[in-house]
């Protein structure tokens, strides 16, 4: 495990399950890094807009940046800079292919090609290729000191790490050229299938959608074959960014015990990848008011504490039923004891299945609200570093 502080690095890469908090984890470490005067960038790809949400702003392709009297206003004196951006799949590639295309022909053959535009949109892992690819982009430029990168909810969590290696597989996978190597070997002028092997397959594809189907993949391949090289090196660079040491990986998790089995999973998966793992934010822990322990409210506490309860709402005439309140209060209490406990305990043994010194474990309570405004990060981002809580 890394011992570089979580915001010393110059990449960290959000990870974890569907809804276990990661958007806003990333946008709270964003927001105390710019407190602490980085220039700071936070890419999302969540199609949600939950960034662009909990950030009170219109997100898009562009970097955003929060004025700083903004974060003024939100209690929040930043010496630095936090910008953010929400990518954009279809965006993204058409920047790869005006980057790698050998011509303007070539270019625009790819960009207007039926194929193409939809296969951006539909191609497994895309949009994990284009946060992969962003990241690479937006890092190589150095415009940022740190770049938060909040990863999608995959239906595979991992899909992104081997992202940009299965795109390429893909695009130069011998099934691909198996289908189409004798519509690319014949060019586009030449374009007749139905001597070599696939024909078969062809001919039965093109009765069924038309030659302009063909052709339009057949173009797609061709103009493609062009860039490939250049995709699989940029696969290759990105990969190696995504293991170097100034990239730091932290897990998101819930506190309930699925969820911790799966975060287990989850980290041995990551650590055969060979990233740096920074270690673990366990969010939406219940937990008990104060600092103390959390106590064991047993039947004869209970008992005494409805009683006194009972005695003290009585006394001010508070409108409703003071025996039948206090007991409704005192078994709220004791639901909540139970669970802070429980939560503790997913806690404990998670980290110690995993190994995990206390210092690269990050708790944040279950907020009564969602985080939906800069006050909300501000207040995750105080649990987050110990040396700014103010809660
Ligand atoms: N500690 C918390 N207390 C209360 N609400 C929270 C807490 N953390 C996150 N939330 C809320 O839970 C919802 C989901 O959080 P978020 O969008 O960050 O999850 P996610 O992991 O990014 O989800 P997805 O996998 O869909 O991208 C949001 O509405 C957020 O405001
Ligand atoms: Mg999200």
């Amino acid at each position: 495990m890394s011992e570089t502080p979580w915001l010393e690095h110059q990449i960290l890469v959000i990870v974890g399950t569907g809804g276990v908090g990661k958007t806003t984890v990333s946008a709270a470490l964003g927001l105390e890094a710019a407190r602490r005067g980085k220039r700071v960038l936070v890419l999302t790809i969540d199609p949600a807009r939950r960034l662009g949400d909990a950030l009170g702003i219109e997100l898009g392709h562009e970097p955003h940046s929060i004025p700083g009297a903004v974060l003024r206003a939100a209690g929040i004196e930043a010496s630095g800079e936090f910008v953010a951006m929400m990518l954009d799949t279809k965006q993204t590639f058409d920047d790869l292919v005006r980057r790698y295309s050998p011509d303007e022909e070539a270019l625009e053959r790819i960009l207007t090609n039926p194929i193409y535009q939809n296969l951006t949109d539909a191609l497994a892992g895309s949009r994990e290729y284009s946060a992969m690819e962003s990241l690479h982009q937006l890092h190589s430029a150095g415009e940022y000191d740190l770049i938060v990168l909040d990863t999608p909810p995959s239906s595979h969590a991992l899909e992104f790490l081997d992202a940009p290696r299965r795109l390429t597989g893909f695009l130069q996978s011998d099934l691909l050229k198996l289908l189409f190597r004798p519509a690319l070997a014949l060019g586009r002028t030449g374009f007749r299938l139905f001597r070599f092997g696939s024909a078969t397959v062809l001919r039965a594809l093109e009765m069924v959608t038309g030659l302009g189907f063909l052709r339009a993949i057949s173009d797609f391949l061709l103009a493609f074959e062009s860039m490939l090289e250049g995709f699989t090196e940029r696969a290759r660079a990105t990969e190696a960014l995504l293991r170097d040491p100034i990239c730091g990986f932290v897990l998101v998790v819930g506190p309930d015990p699925e969820q911790a089995r799966r975060a287990e999973d989850f980290w041995k998966r990551l650590q055969q990848e060979r990233v740096h793992l920074l270690g673990l934010v366990m969010n939406r822990v219940r937990t008990w008011p104060g600092r103390g322990r959390t106590p064991e409210l047993g039947t004869a506490e209970a008992k005494q504490l409805t009683e006194q309860l009972t005695k003290e709402l009585a006394k001010r005439d508070p409108g409703f039923e003071p025996e039948q309140a206090a007991r409704e209060l005192v078994a709220t209490l004791t639901q909540q004891a139970l669970l802070a406990r429980r939560d503790a305990e997913v806690g404990a043994r998670l980290e110690e299945a995993i190994g995990l010194s206390p210092e690269a474990v990050r708790k944040i309570p279950l907020f009564s609200e969602d985080v939906h405004a800069l006050e909300g990060l501000r207040r995750m981002a105080s649990h987050l570093f110990e040396e700014a809580r103010d809660v």
